[in-house]
């Protein structure tokens, strides 16, 4: 594989890297020919720079060990242009390249392991998760894939829930929590900000605050129990609680995805939400899907092997 376009750039870089090379060569070889003068000797080779009329500058050679170490950059320079990319589209004679490296070492680790997923792969979520090398291949994996969102300690962000506590919002089973991650997930909340106006809008918020115990003001909840139960109930459910079919939280157990304060729900209920699970069966294969299984469902259920 070649970044070049075109064999114009390759020709230009080869024909550079070559000419710098053997110009130096040359350079090196033109200047070592100066011989130093002989002891007591007079036949004194002089550059012809004069100054001040009598100053002369000798033409002494260059020493030795500079010109060695010089001829020897250069050889080592040839060897590594002959054998390694350098000059242009040439790959050289290992034919090494940074990509075929990396594919390498991936292949290698891949082989090593693959053995493990099947294993794995064979056995129930919940035995894997009981399983300590299987816990620490699923948070090493944790670690590479999913920490950026949830956090390195699985306990999420605003937006992102937290996947230790036993809340969820699609389901906590090993099947529903394999085909989270397989097929990722889309969490929808449309926007009532428009349709209901700043009161309504503020007056359902205040239901939802009383749904958890929250500090709220009676009468805006009093009001808003009405729009809860014509609009909201239909992905809430009636008493609130939620529907793992729909990714709709539960709003009567103070666990918020993005929060419970009043400012916050007002928020959601204005602009509605969308969040992205991505999802990850075709990017980390089944073998890997199925330790990270176990490993999230551990988080709430083997507390040690967190
Ligand atoms: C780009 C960010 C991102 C990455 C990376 C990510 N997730 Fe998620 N994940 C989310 C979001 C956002 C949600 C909530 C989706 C929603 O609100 O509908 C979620 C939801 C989940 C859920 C459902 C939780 C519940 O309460 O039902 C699980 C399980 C989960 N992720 C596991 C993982 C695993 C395992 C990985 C690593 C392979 C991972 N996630 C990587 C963003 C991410
Ligand atoms: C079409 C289904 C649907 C309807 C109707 C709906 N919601 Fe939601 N709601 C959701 C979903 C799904 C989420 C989670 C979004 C996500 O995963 O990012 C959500 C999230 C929320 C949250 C955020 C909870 C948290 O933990 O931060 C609040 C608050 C909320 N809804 C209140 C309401 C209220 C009030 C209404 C009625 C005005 C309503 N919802 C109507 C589906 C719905």
């Amino acid at each position: 594989m070649s970044d070049f376009v075109s064999d114009f750039w390759s020709v230009y870089i080869s024909v550079i890297v070559i000419a710098g090379v053997v110009g130096l060569g040359y350079l090196l070889f033109s200047q070592g020919k100066a011989v130093a003068p002989k002891q007591g000797g007079d036949k004194v080779d002089i550059t012809g720079h004069v100054w001040d009329g009598d100053l002369v500058e000798y033409n002494n050679p260059l020493p030795r060990w500079w010109m060695w170490m010089f001829y020897i950059t250069l050889a080592f320079g040839a060897g590594y242009l002959a054998l390694y990319p350098g000059l242009g589209k040439f790959q050289g004679l290992f034919g090494w390249s940074s990509v075929g490296q990396y594919t390498k070492e991936r292949n290698d680790a891949e082989a090593k392991f693959q053995p493990l997923y099947d294993q794995f792969l064979k056995q129930d979520v919940k035995a894997v998760a009981a399983d300590p090398k299987a816990q620490e291949m699923g948070k090493r994996l944790f670690q590479t894939y999913c920490v950026q969102c949830h956090g390195a300690d699985a306990r999420g962000a605003k937006g992102f829930p937290n996947l230790t506590d036993n809340d969820w919002l699609y389901g906590g089973d090993p099947a529903t929590i394999k085909t989270t991650i397989e097929a990722g997930r889309h969490g929808q909340m449309p926007p009532f900000g428009a349709a209901f106006g700043e009161e309504k809008v503020k007056d359902v918020a205040h239901y939802v605050m009383s749904l958890s115990g929250k500090k709220h003001d009676a009468d805006r909840a009093q009001r808003g129990t009405e729009t809860f139960k014509a609009v909201c109930a239909a992905c809430h459910g009636p008493d609130g609680k939620g529907n793992q079919g729909v990714g709709a939280p539960n709003l009567t157990d103070n666990v918020w995805l993005y929060g419970g304060t009043e400012k916050t729900i007002i928020e959601t209920v204005t602009n509605g939400r969308n969040n992205q699970m991505p999802a990850w069966k075709d990017f980390l294969g089944d073998g890997k899907v199925h330790l990270l299984t176990a490993y999230v469902w551990g988080l709430s259920n083997n507390p040690k092997a967190q």
